[in-house]
């Protein structure tokens, strides 16, 4: 495929070399070449089989409106744009592309959530329940946004109206783990998943954008992942 890939960063660099390995062309646009979407018109767009974006939450709406209207496919990893996701999605719908997008494009990730899902059948059998969270010293915010869709995931599973709590821990260079731990008077389960780097996430947004290839509609992964 020809991609465009928005964004060098931590995640986007990662997601170019997967690319390469996977034989892909890959063209990386910065914020720099990119103000005020200078990159995404029609014009310049023509030849991109789909456009990957990994940027930020100020520019991924302006990013997302230019690619869609050029009709270009797109997978997007970058967060914080959600509240507007029904006008994303009714976008997306009017000009006919294919759209796929995830807080969390790594498969264990998705399969982890699988399982905890599942195991919140025991907050309906007298366990309790705790989340914990571990990242790097450098982390900006906590808890993670994967402990909160976690806590999500678990109360929509139907394990009772009660959050189930999330304490996070900050240290060294930890990637990112998330354990959920369910206790009862008799026994104890523990679900962990350990990210033993990002390479998860870029390998993941990867596979969507060619999972895509002569679709169109608006997918979350969450939803697909299982056919990739
Ligand atoms: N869905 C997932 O699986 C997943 C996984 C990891 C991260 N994320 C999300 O992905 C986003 C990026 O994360 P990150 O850790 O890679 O961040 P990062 O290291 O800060 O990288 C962001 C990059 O975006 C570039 N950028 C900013 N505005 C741009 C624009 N208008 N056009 C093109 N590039 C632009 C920045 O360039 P400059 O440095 O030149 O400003 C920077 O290189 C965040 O929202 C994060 O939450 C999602």
């Amino acid at each position: 495929m020809n991609l465009l890939l928005l964004g060098r960063g931590k995640t986007g660099s990662l997601v170019a070399e997967v690319a390469h390995e996977r034989k892909h062309r890959v063209r990386i646009v910065g914020s720099k070449e990119n103000t005020a979407c200078a990159e995404l018109t029609s014009e310049k767009l023509r030849d991109i089989d789909a456009v990957i974006d990994f940027t930020a939450p100020y520019c991924i709406l302006a990013n997302i409106e230019a690619c869609v209207r050029a009709g270009k496919n797109m997978v997007v990893g970058t967060t914080g744009w959600y509240p507007e996701i029904e006008r994303i999605h009714e976008l997306v719908e009017k000009h006919k592309t294919g759209f796929i997008y995830a807080a969390n494009f790594s498969i264990g990730v998705n399969l982890f959530f699988d399982a905890a899902r599942a195991a919140a059948a025991a907050l309906r059998r007298g366990y309790s329940g705790q989340i914990f969270e571990r990242h790097h010293v450098h982390k900006k915010d906590a808890p993670s946004g994967t402990a909160i869709a976690l806590q999500n995931a678990i109360r929509q599973a139907g394990g009772g109206p009660e959050n189930v709590e999330i304490t996070s821990f900050r240290e060294g260079e930890v990637v990112g783990m998330h354990e959920l731990v369910l206790e009862s008077g008799n026994d104890r389960i523990y679900l962990c998943h350990d990210a033993k780097s990002r390479r998860g996430f870029a390998e993941g947004a990867l596979r969507a954008a060619e999972w895509l290839v002569g679709k169109k509609g608006f997918y979350n992964f969450k939803d697909v992942w299982r056919e990739l």
